[in-house]
């Protein structure tokens, strides 16, 4: 008995990296998983079918189903098709996992609009397009359902040269708050993650060659199998840091603040100076 028997998963841009590592795990815990990838380079251009394919392969291999996907999670119509192939091959989605990204960094000052555009596209509007067929689907089908989206420190507490995929993802932890909000009634859970990992995105950076050896993907996708079961029925709007072993909560935090009591509750700007600090404790 799997921990996910008869449950449908749809994981976006899973042939490689972490998206890799949750299909093949959701896969073993019983669900069927429709692996989506575009097939193209860490900068998002190309595309093809082998890193699909392979993992479609590995999943058979080891005893489980799955089926491939090759669309862009960027546009509406492609989002739309991912729902098609998941119903087409299984019949129903019980879980989507928005995980596929791309990077292109650069300061500020060097950020043109193509690198800004191109990393909002896949990772804000491709959280969009994939979700919104997906949890009509899950209305539709009056059965609840599991959405779990794909966060970044980079976003909720900032990276230097990353203002297009820092905004990206802060924007995809508050879309997945709002939507687990207007899932609430029907079942829907909506929860994000916010992983750390070594793969083809994350090799060239600092320190890369000690990630490698502590931060292995393996150990992003068994938050993803709780998530997507009934363990977590009762875990909504959450967003989860999880790499090298540990797993902890990220938070958006309203401090206690202070409230003026006169003048109307009109401050003066040398006052909030002034109480600058009790504002901020
Ligand atoms: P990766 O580059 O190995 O995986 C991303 C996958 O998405 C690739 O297989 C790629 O082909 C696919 N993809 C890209 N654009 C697509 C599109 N338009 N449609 C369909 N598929 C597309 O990178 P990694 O590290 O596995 O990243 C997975 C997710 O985790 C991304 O959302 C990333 O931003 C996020 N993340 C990763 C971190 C890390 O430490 N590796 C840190 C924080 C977040």
């Amino acid at each position: 008995m799997g921990l996910l028997d008869g449950k449908v998963a749809i994981v976006t841009g899973s042939g490689g990296g972490i998206g890799r590592e949750h299909a093949l795990a959701l896969a073993a815990e019983g669900a069927s998983v429709l692996v989506n990838d575009l097939g193209g380079a860490r900068d998002g251009t190309g595309e093809g079918t082998a890193m699909a394919d392979q993992v479609v392969e590995e999943i058979r291999a080891a005893g489980g189903e799955a089926a491939p996907s090759y669309d862009n999670v960027a546009t509406v119509e492609g989002g739309e098709a991912i729902l098609k192939g998941a119903l087409d091959a299984f019949g129903k989605v019980d879980v989507l996992v928005n995980n596929a990204g791309i990077l292109r960094d650069k300061t500020l000052a060097k950020m043109d609009e193509g690198l800004w555009d191109a990393v909002i596209a896949v990772h804000l509007k491709g959280t969009y397009c994939c979700t919104r067929p997906v949890f009509n689907h899950m209305k539709e089908r009056g059965e609840g359902g599991s959405i779990i989206n794909t966060s970044s420190t980079s976003g909720l507490e900032g990276n230097f040269g990353q203002s297009n995929y820092g905004a990206a993802k802060a924007g995809i932890a508050g879309f997945t708050r709002c939507v687990a909000l207007e899932g609430q009634k029907a079942g829907i859970r909506c929860n994000a993650i916010a992983p750390v990992a070594f793969t083809r995105m994350t090799e060239d950076l600092m320190g890369a060659p000690t990630m490698k050896e502590t931060m292995d993907p393996k150990l992003i996708a068994p938050l993803i199998v709780f998530l997507a079961s009934d363990l977590s029925k009762d875990v909504t709007q959450t967003t989860f840091f999880v790499g090298g072993g540990k797993i902890s909560e990220m938070r958006m935090v309203r401090t206690e603040g202070v409230t003026k009591s006169d003048e109307g509750g009109l401050w003066t700007p040398e006052e909030i100076a002034a109480r600058l600090p009790e504002i901020l404790a």
